[in-house]
């Protein structure tokens, strides 16, 4: 049994990092474990321009101490309104590294999503053309529709006619929770999907695990156990559809702890470690460096990272809380003991 993992330096492909103090808090958890993240741009007000964007990179990077080595990509949010111009240019000037279609009000301070694909056709024309990567929340939000059908639900009636308008689309569905969703992906040229450690970690049990867990509600909420065990099949399994994305998404106990609480788990400060722990127990740590650090760059045509990191087996104990910018936030294995510990740059 090995003691300890080098691997290559890995990249967070789904993060919420947030603004203000929050940001300040949560940014370093981020930045000592990934070179790269993805920043999703679902702030208050949400990220919709070149300008925005620019702006809020430069936060980021000022929110770190200045010897961290960290690239923050960006995305657009997209919304009915957003214009073809302002995606091209911002991914023309290396600004905006993708876009992301939330479809309204399907999460957190999504409501000015997208509420009909049709309405953004022109938008997705544009990507297609200049090869600009889609990043799709991928659940539909009709009422009618059971919340743990929603995922299969959107790639029938959403992704499948999308994917059929726009063949050259390169396409992320992100934080995937479903056997559908892990074989649609399989069987697409142009699709990858990003896997969360919590939906590795997680059932829908765990959302009432002795009464209602509002630190184990996330969007898209955790599915049957049968689903779970297909995720970490696909993480675990070489395929280069399934990379990391932590879809760490911090919210304040108080807010989670609440008569309407937000969705979100925070699984940025014990990531690497979370994903390890899954990946030993299904026998292939052999495989995380793949799926932590080189099938992301691959999918999204940049190079590898060139610093290795170290994890050794050394048991972590995850405090309960983490006071962060004023804030207390919860982080995700909260209280338990993980076994393999992030030991920095190798
Ligand atoms: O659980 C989630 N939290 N899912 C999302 O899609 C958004 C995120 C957030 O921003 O809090
Ligand atoms: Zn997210």
């Amino acid at each position: 049994m090995a003691d300890a993992l080098v691997i290559r330096r890995p990249d967070d492909w789904h993060v919420h990092l947030r603004d203000g103090d929050m940001l300040k808090g949560v940014a370093l958890f981020t930045a000592r474990q990934f070179a790269r993240a993805i920043v999703m741009p679902n702030l208050k007000p949400p990220i919709t321009t070149v300008e925005q964007a620019r702006a809020y990179r430069e936060r980021i990077v000022a929110a770190l101490p200045e010897d961290v080595a960290f690239e923050p990509l960006m995305t657009a949010y997209l919304t009915d309104a957003i214009s073809p111009g302002e995606i091209e240019t911002g991914f023309r000037e290396g600004v905006f590294a993708a876009c992301k279609l939330y479809p309204a009000n399907a999460t957190t301070n999504s409501a000015h999503g997208v509420t009909s694909v049709e309405l953004i056709h022109d938008v997705l024309e544009t990507m297609q053309r200049i090869d600009m990567p889609l990043l799709i929340h991928g659940e539909v939000t009709s009422p009618e529709i059971d919340v743990f059908d929603r995922e299969a639900v959107f790639i029938d009636t959403v992704l499948t006619p999308l994917v059929a308008a726009f063949p050259e689309l390169r396409i992320v569905l992100e934080h995937i929770t479903t056997t559908e969703a892990v074989d649609f992906v399989r069987d697409q040229p142009k699709m990858a999907a990003t896997i969360t450690p919590h939906h590795l970690e997680i059932n829908r049990n765990a959302l009432f695990a002795g009464g209602l867990r509002p630190h184990m509600y996330c969007l898209p909420t955790a599915k049957r156990e049968k689903h779970r065990l297909a995720l970490r099949a696909a993480a675990t399994s070489g395929d280069p559809h399934y990379f990391l994305g932590t879809d760490s998404a911090p919210h304040a106990v108080s807010a989670k702890e609440s008569d309407c609480g937000c969705a979100g788990i925070f699984g940025a400060p014990y990531a690497l470690e979370s994903y390890a722990k899954v990946f030993e127990e299904e026998g292939a740590l052999d495989q995380l460096e793949a799926f932590a650090s080189e099938r992301g760059p691959a999918f999204y045509g940049l190079p590898l990272n060139e610093g290795r990191v170290r994890l050794e087996r050394a048991p972590v104990e995850v405090p309960r809380n983490l006071s962060l910018g004023g804030e207390v936030v919860r982080p995700f294995h909260a209280e338990a003991t993980l076994q393999w510990r992030f030991a920095g740059p190798a």
